[in-house]
C-alpha cells in the first residue's frame, strides 16, 4: 500500500458516511447518521460547520434546482433540506415515504445519478435480517422497487458509462453490477466483487472517470480501487478500522475525502475523522437530483 491518508477534520462522528462534494459550495458535506450531525469541511478554507437533525439523515445529495439539499432520513422519508450558515437545519417538502410497513428498518446509503434520479436502500437497523431493499426515485418522486433482501444496502455507484450500476450487501460482503435499461429498470444482476473475511466488509463505493470503484473497508482500514473487470488495483491505508465512504472532490475532481466511524472503535485516536488522500485518478462530477446532469 504506496499511498497514504492524511486527517483532515478530527470530527469524532459516530458513524460518518455519504461524502458529498458540492462545487457550488466548495464544500464537502457528509453525515453523522449515528451522530444525528450533517458536518461541512469548506476545501479553499479549511472551515468546519455542523448541523444537528431530529431525524438522523442518511444520505445527501443537492437538488439540481439550486435550492438546497434531498436527504434521506432514518425515519425512511426523503425529503428536501435547507443548510444555511448559522441557521438550523430546515426539513422541508417530502418527496418519497420508503417502507412505511418496515418501522425496524432505516435508510442507509443513496446517490444521485446523471439523469437526475436517486438510488437508495434500506436496511434492517438491527442488521440482522436481510428486510432492505433497493430503490430507484425518479425526478417526479415515483418510488420502485428494484432488489431486495439486503441485511445492509450500502454504496450505490453508477458506472461512467452510465448503463451499469454497483451495489453492495455488506453483511453478504458482496458487490453487485446491474445493467440500467434506457427507463431505469434494473436487469443482469451479478457478482462483481466479493470480499474476503480479512477484508472487512465493503460499505460506501465511488466510481471514478476511468470506471475503477473505489471501496470503503469497514473493518478493513483502506480504501481499494478495483479496476472495472473487479480485479484489485491497488489500496489506501488509514489508520482506523471503520472506513465507510469515499468522493471525488476539489475543481479538477483529484482529490479523495474518505469518511470513517468511531462507533465501537473508541480506542482508535482518529476513528470518526474525516480523511484526504491523492488518488492519482480523476472521479465523475456529482451528480443532483431533480433533471438531467448530463
Ligand atoms: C451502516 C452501518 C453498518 C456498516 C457496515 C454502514 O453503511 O450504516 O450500520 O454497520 O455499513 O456494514
Ligand atoms: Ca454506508
Amino acid at each position: 500500500m504506496a499511498q497514504e491518508a492524511r486527517c483532515v477534520w478530527q470530527a469524532r462522528a459516530s458513524l460518518g458516511e455519504g461524502p458529498l462534494w458540492s462545487p457550488r459550495q466548495d464544500a464537502v458535506y457528509f453525515v453523522d447518521i449515528r451522530g444525528s450531525r450533517i458536518l461541512r469541511h469548506g476545501l479553499s478554507d479549511g472551515s468546519q460547520a455542523g448541523w444537528e437533525l431530529d431525524d438522523a439523515a442518511c444520505w445527501l445529495v443537492e437538488s439540481a434546482y439550486g435550492d438546497g439539499f434531498v436527504a434521506g432520513l432514518r425515519s425512511r422519508r426523503v425529503v428536501r433540506l435547507r443548510l444555511e450558515p448559522g441557521q438550523a437545519a430546515a426539513v422541508g417538502e417530502e418527496i418519497a415515504r420508503i417502507e412505511p410497513d418496515r418501522p425496524g428498518n432505516r435508510l442507509n446509503d443513496g446517490k444521485a445519478d446523471r439523469d437526475g434520479r436517486l438510488w437508495i436502500g434500506s436496511m434492517d437497523d438491527a442488521e440482522e435480517a436481510p428486510a432492505g431493499s433497493f430503490y430507484r426515485i425518479d425526478a417526479d418522486g415515483t418510488v420502485t422497487k428494484v432488489d431486495d433482501g439486503y441485511t445492509v444496502a450500502n454504496g450505490p455507484a453508477p458506472a461512467p458509462d452510465g448503463r451499469t450500476i454497483y451495489h453492495t450487501d455488506s453483511a453478504a460482503r458482496t458487490v453487485y453490477a446491474f445493467d440500467i435499461g434506457t427507463d431505469g429498470s434494473l436487469s443482469g444482476k451479478r457478482v462483481h466483487i466479493r470480499f474476503g473475511e480479512a477484508d472487512g466488509y465493503p460499505d460506501g463505493m465511488t466510481c471514478d472517470a476511468e470506471g475503477g470503484l473505489w471501496i470503503a473497508h469497514w473493518d478493513g482500514a483502506r480504501v481499494s480501487r478495483f479496476r472495472p473487470d473487479g480485479t484489485l488495483d491497488r489500496a489506501i491505508a488509514l489508520p482506523v478500522s471503520r472506513v465507510t465512504s469515499c468522493v471525488f472532490a476539489g475543481p479538477d475532481l483529484d482529490r479523495l475525502f474518505i469518511t470513517t466511524a468511531a462507533h465501537g472503535r473508541q480506542d482508535e485516536p482518529l476513528a470518526g475523522s474525516l480523511f484526504e488522500c491523492d488518488p492519482g485518478v480523476r472521479g465523475l462530477p456529482p451528480c443532483r437530483f431533480g433533471t438531467s446532469s448530463r
